[in-house]
């Protein structure tokens, strides 16, 4: 008879040393079996042990390439949602703390978001003129939705791209869950601020007038990253009156005004790029997640690139941050006794139309 499932209580209270020692002993044994892809914003004590780092784009890009039998996703939960479309059904993705949401994604739901669909309909036919978008920041059945209605997945290195793609389909967009990523994107691409209005969910006819919306190019869902509201152009000239050669990333999560105001716009993976081939000497101001910068700012530090923090004050994706060496020790522990916590299953109806909206995507992009 097989063993019962580990329990997280026995874990719960493991000092970190031990659980990084567990860790290291758990992967070891497990060997190609499992693959730790983790994101950009894990904590440095989770980050250290992952096989594969990188920003959705990526991390979507490998879950689909991997071999292993367990994906064990160190970020949030519509990640490790994306891992399990994209992989094939033998394979298993697994988030090892089910709290590790993501609020922004939580800003949207399929029923708000056919309720807008609805309410569009009242205005113009909207399967023949609006491409839905979901940021990939977003749950599996609106990717789905997107998937039913001709519509595509974006992220925040191929949102321009994927625009692009969206108006050759149908002359407007409807852009979920996240405001910032859609403005900043549509505004690089030419449309007018005046162009794109804000679809307040919890408001009759999002908020707008029927001749606002037959006249807006994109139409965009009030959803936003509090992380990334934390940063302000005050920040930005400040640092600019202080150093007038230094130069300025952020993430296309953050304001309009902060995206106007910094030298560079990208996502995770772009920033950390962009950094790590400047040139020796320069100095940075970088507008996204703590743990990132805090990284970034240690792995540059030899060539004499000074990276600092945009915000005055801490600022972390706290969900993401519930990904401890605690919970991972716990999940691979389980995974070597023959048991698998915390999986996450789409179910196959949406799933299909979720990659049909995914796969747009890899293909445009
Ligand atoms: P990236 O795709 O740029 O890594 O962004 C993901 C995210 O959630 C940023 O807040
Ligand atoms: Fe979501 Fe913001 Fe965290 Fe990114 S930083 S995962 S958008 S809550």
């Amino acid at each position: 008879m097989q063993a019962a499932t580990i329990a997280f209580d026995t874990f719960n209270a493991l000092a970190d040393q031990d659980a990084q020692e567990r860790i290291v002993a758990a992967k070891a044994r497990l060997g190609k079996r499992a693959v730790l892809l983790c994101h950009h914003y894990q904590r440095a004590d989770v980050y250290k042990h992952a096989d594969i780092t990188g920003d959705s784009l990526k991390l979507s890009r490998l879950a689909s390439q991997t071999e292993a039998e367990y994906i064990v996703f160190c970020g949030v939960h519509f990640m490790a949602e994306v891992a399990d479309i994209l992989s094939r059904p033998e394979q298993v993705a697994i988030l090892p703390d089910m709290a590790a949401g993501c609020s922004m994604a939580d800003m949207a739901s399929r029923a708000k978001v056919e309720r807008c669909w609805r309410e569009l309909a009242s205005v113009l036919d909207p399967d023949e003129r609006v491409t839905p978008v979901t940021y990939i920041n977003s749950a599996a059945d609106l990717k789905a939705f997107c998937g039913e209605h001709g519509g595509i997945v974006c992220t925040s290195s191929n949102a321009t791209k994927i625009l692009q793609w969206s108006f050759a389909q149908r002359e407007k967009v409807l852009f979920f869950p996240d405001q910032h990523l859609g403005r900043w994107s549509g505004w690089k691409m030419g449309i007018p601020l005046d162009a794109m209005v804000i679809w307040n969910p919890d408001l009759e006819l999002g908020g707008l007038t029927p001749e606002q919306i037959r006249k807006a190019k994109i139409i965009l869902w009030h959803g936003y990253c509090s992380v990334h509201q934390m940063f302000q152009p005050a920040q930005i000239e400040r640092f600019r009156a202080k150093h007038p050669d230094g130069l300025v990333i952020s993430h296309p999560e953050c304001s309009f005004e902060v995206c106007k105001a910094s030298d560079y716009v990208g996502s995770t993976e772009t920033i950390l790029k962009t950094v790590k081939e400047a040139a020796p000497g320069t100095r940075w101001l970088v507008g996204t997640e703590l743990n990132l910068v805090d990284r970034l700012a240690q792995e540059v530090k030899a060539e004499g690139k000074t990276v600092q923090f945009m915000a005055d004050m801490i600022c972390m994706c706290s969900t993401m941050q519930r990904i401890d060496p605690q919970h991972l020790a716990w999940t691979l522990e389980n995974l070597v006794a023959g048991h698998v916590v915390n999986r996450i299953g789409v179910p196959a109806h949406e799933a299909a139309l979720a990659k049909i909206a995914l796969e747009r995507m890899l293909a445009a992009s």
